[in-house]
Parts: C-alpha cells; sequence; structure tokens
C-alpha cells in the first residue's frame, strides 16, 4: 500500500499535466501567433494619464474618416468634455452632424442638427446597409473596440499601419485587403489612413502613424475614460494600506510593550 501511493500520486500529477498541457497547446486550427510591435502610450504606466491633444487630433480623425462606417454608440457629444473641449466646442461640433430626431406630427422620421445630448451619429440606418456597402462586412461599434480586441491599443494601432502588399503565395478573396496584424490577414476594411488624410489645427505632421496614433488615443480614451481616476485611486488605496500597517505594528507594539518576553 505504502509503495503504490507514490505511484498514485505521479499518475495523477501526469493526468492533470497532460490535460493542463492539452488545454495550453491546443490553438485554434492552423491559427498563427502574430506578434504585436509594442508601442509605448501615455496612458500605460501607473502614472500615466491620456495625451488630451492627442485625444482631441484622434476624435478628429474618427469624425472625419472612421465615423463614415464606425458607430460609437455609447457615446454621447457631451462625453467629449473629457478629453478637454469646451461645452462651445461641443456644441458646435455636435450640430455638424445630423441625427435622427424622431417622428413628426404626421408620423415621419425627422432628422436634424445633434446636440450635446444627442449619441454619437450613426454612419448606417442598419446593419444590412452597412454589410451591403462594406463587401459583406460589419464595421464594428468602436465605443469599447479597444477593450474588445487583445492587444487592445497595440492591435488597433499594428492594425491601422499593417496594411501592405500580400506575399506571392497568398490568394487573397475580391475585395479583401492584406494586413499583417488582422487574424488570417484578409480584412475588408481598406486601408483608411493616408498621408495628409486630415489637417490637424495644431500643425501637428499628419502622417498615417501620427494619424494612426491620435485615433487609438482617442478610442483607448473612449473604452476607459475613467482610467486615470482609477489609477489615482489604486495609489492612495495602496499609500492608505502602507500607513495603516505602519500603524497597526506602532500600536502591536505599544500595546505588547509590557508584556515580559
Ligand atoms: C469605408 C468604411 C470604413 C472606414 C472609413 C473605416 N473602417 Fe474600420 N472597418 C470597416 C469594416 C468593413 C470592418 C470589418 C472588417 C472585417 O471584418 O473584415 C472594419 C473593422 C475595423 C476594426 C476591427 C478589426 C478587427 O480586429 O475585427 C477596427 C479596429 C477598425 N475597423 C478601425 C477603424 C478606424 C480606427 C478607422 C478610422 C481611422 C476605420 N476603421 C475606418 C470599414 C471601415
Amino acid at each position: 500500500m505504502r509503495a503504490q501511493l507514490p505511484v498514485l500520486v505521479r499518475s495523477l500529477v501526469a493526468g492533470f499535466a497532460l490535460l493542463a498541457g492539452s488545454a495550453l497547446v491546443v490553438p485554434a486550427p492552423a491559427e498563427e501567433t502574430i506578434t504585436l510591435p509594442k508601442q509605448t502610450w501615455s496612458f500605460d504606466s501607473l502614472f500615466g494619464t491620456y495625451d488630451l491633444a492627442s485625444a482631441q487630433r484622434g476624435f478628429q480623425i474618427y469624425a472625419e474618416v472612421c465615423s463614415n462606417c464606425h458607430s460609437m454608440n455609447q457615446m454621447f457629444y457631451r462625453n467629449l468634455s473629457g478629453i478637454g473641449l469646451s461645452p462651445e466646442q461641443i456644441k458646435g461640433i455636435a450640430a455638424g452632424f445630423e441625427v435622427p430626431l424622431g417622428l413628426n406630427d404626421a408620423g415621419e422620421p425627422v432628422s436634424g442638427p445633434a446636440t450635446p445630448s444627442s449619441r454619437f451619429r450613426n454612419p448606417f440606418p442598419n446593419e444590412k446597409v452597412a454589410r451591403a456597402v462594406n463587401n459583406g462586412a460589419l464595421p464594428p461599434d468602436q465605443s469599447l473596440i479597444v477593450n474588445a480586441r487583445e492587444g487592445g491599443a497595440n492591435y488597433i494601432y499594428a492594425l491601422l499601419t499593417g496594411y501592405a502588399d500580400p506575399p506571392a503565395d497568398m490568394k487573397m478573396q475580391s475585395g479583401m485587403n492584406y494586413n499583417k496584424y488582422f487574424p488570417g490577414h484578409q480584412i475588408a476594411m481598406r486601408q483608411p489612413l493616408a498621408d495628409g488624410q486630415v489637417d490637424y489645427a495644431d500643425k501637428t505632421k499628419n502622417t498615417p502613424d501620427q494619424e494612426a496614433r491620435d485615433v487609438t488615443t482617442f478610442l483607448a480614451w473612449a473604452a476607459n475614460p475613467e482610467l486615470v481616476e482609477r489609477k489615482k485611486m489604486g495609489v492612495r488605496i495602496a499609500l492608505f494600506l502602507v500607513l495603516m500597517t505602519g500603524i497597526t505594528y506602532a500600536v502591536k507594539r505599544q500595546i505588547w510593550s509590557d508584556v515580559d518576553h
């Protein structure tokens, strides 16, 4: 009996290792691992914050380029105060978009300029139209896209800068574009950014790289607007815990000081 125990334990361990191992080494069939180049973001570190100038330029990219295909249904124009835009600026921006305003007295749908309390304009009336004009693919809502994709901001940036000619041996489906970082490498979205795609008011160079960086910063903020607050709170809690540990230790020493050791 005694001699059998280690054998039993060993086979149990081997069984678990096999289970765990098989779970680890079976990726989706024929899928390669794509390594994303790691970027440095202003909002990375424990004390990081959003680069608001970059987020504002990023909103401009979203508004002028991406919003022609991608909705951001969780965003209201008034939320843009979070990237440092003034109420007047927000009013002006909203007024530039036409959104549905419900029904008129005759029961017909009417539309008009958005206000700060409107949701971001949806580019398509429904999914069918969206797919019809995008080679069958649906441009995903961008409100939370940074959280919804593995790799987060690094992935979005890589995707936007990852267009290239397909390798000679790759058969591309019609209407698809080669992208180094999109799973499967064939994406229905054309390269949306180009040199000089938008004019930046602050004279930042409008290279595709800079545009990708700015729009990624904007999308990262949109997905996690409370990130900076959360980090600050985390640091405060950590400091509080350190302080409490010190006080508790001092009190313990004080209480036990007249007990003989
Ligand atoms: C002309 C329409 C169009 C424009 C403009 C456009 N996209 Fe897309 N986008 C699409 C379509 C269609 C898809 C779905 C692609 C697919 O599934 O093959 C997509 C997918 C994406 C995805 C998801 C990729 C994934 O992993 O599933 C991201 C991120 C994205 N777009 C970002 C952007 C950004 C940022 C901009 C603006 C700079 C932009 N897009 C502009 C049509 C567009």
